[in-house]
């Protein structure tokens, strides 16, 4: 898997990808991920890749031609499944939308800066638009790498563990039952007998229990 991430700021994005499990991935070359500034598409001497809105209004809007031209030379080199744009007006982040961007081949992220990007760019260009939660953020970076860790933990071989990311919360509509590591005892908190007791079987019943009971109470809303 190929990701590419368009933005005006890539300094802003690159420092997760250089460390712990993301970093890990790359190394293994199990995903490759490019970041492309915008500003290196812009036609003009000064690099503009905003300009103000028609109709008037405060904010700058990220112009079409730079984007399109950087989409296109990507698009020259290979296909691509998906060209999705960050916004906080997009669908949902969620589980299972991580799920079934693991399984593509090549993506392209655009990131949005400013007002946002020209209403051109959504309806010709862009495939999915994704927002990580009700709040606005200074720009679609911080929204980009979070999506990206959520995609490439799910590619298999990249966490130590592969059950690992398949227990983790929301993956069966549950939300991860409570863990414990040493000591079984602190000061008067004790790790539940039954996680001590070596028998399989019962403790698989009983994280299907805590995962429902935690779910009901935390989440109503995914209790099903
Ligand atoms: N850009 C700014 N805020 C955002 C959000 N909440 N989700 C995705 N992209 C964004």
């Amino acid at each position: 898997m190929r990701i590419d991430i368009i933005s005006v700021l890539p300094k802003l994005i690159e420092s997760p990808f250089n460390a712990s499990i993301l970093k890990r991935a790359i190394d293994k070359k199990l995903i490759e991920v490019n970041f492309h500034d915008l500003k290196d598409y812009a036609s003009s001497k000064r690099r503009q890749v905003d300009d103000y809105q028609f109709g008037g209004g405060s904010g700058m809007v990220m112009m079409i031609e730079p984007i399109k031209k950087c989409i296109d030379s990507l698009k020259k080199e290979r296909k691509y499944e998906e060209v999705i744009y960050m916004t906080p007006d997009g669908e949902m982040l969620n589980q299972k939308i991580s799920n079934k961007l693991s399984l593509k081949g090549n993506i392209i992220i655009l990131c949005g800066h400013y007002k946002g990007v020209d209403q051109r760019v959504r309806d010709s260009l862009i495939t999915m638009e994704i927002s990580i939660g009700d709040y606005v953020l200074s720009g679609g970076e911080l929204p980009a790498a979070v999506l990206c860790d959520s995609i490439i933990r799910l590619i298999p071989g990249v966490l130590g563990n592969e059950t690992s990311a398949l227990t983790d919360s929301f993956q069966d509509d549950l939300l991860a039952p409570p863990v414990y590591t040493r000591p079984s005892s602190f000061e008067n908190l004790d790790v539940p007998e039954i996680l001590l007791s070596g028998d399989k079987l019962k403790i698989e019943l009983w994280r299907e229990e805590k995962a429902l009971e935690r779910t009901k109470n935390l989440r109503p809303d995914i209790f099903d």
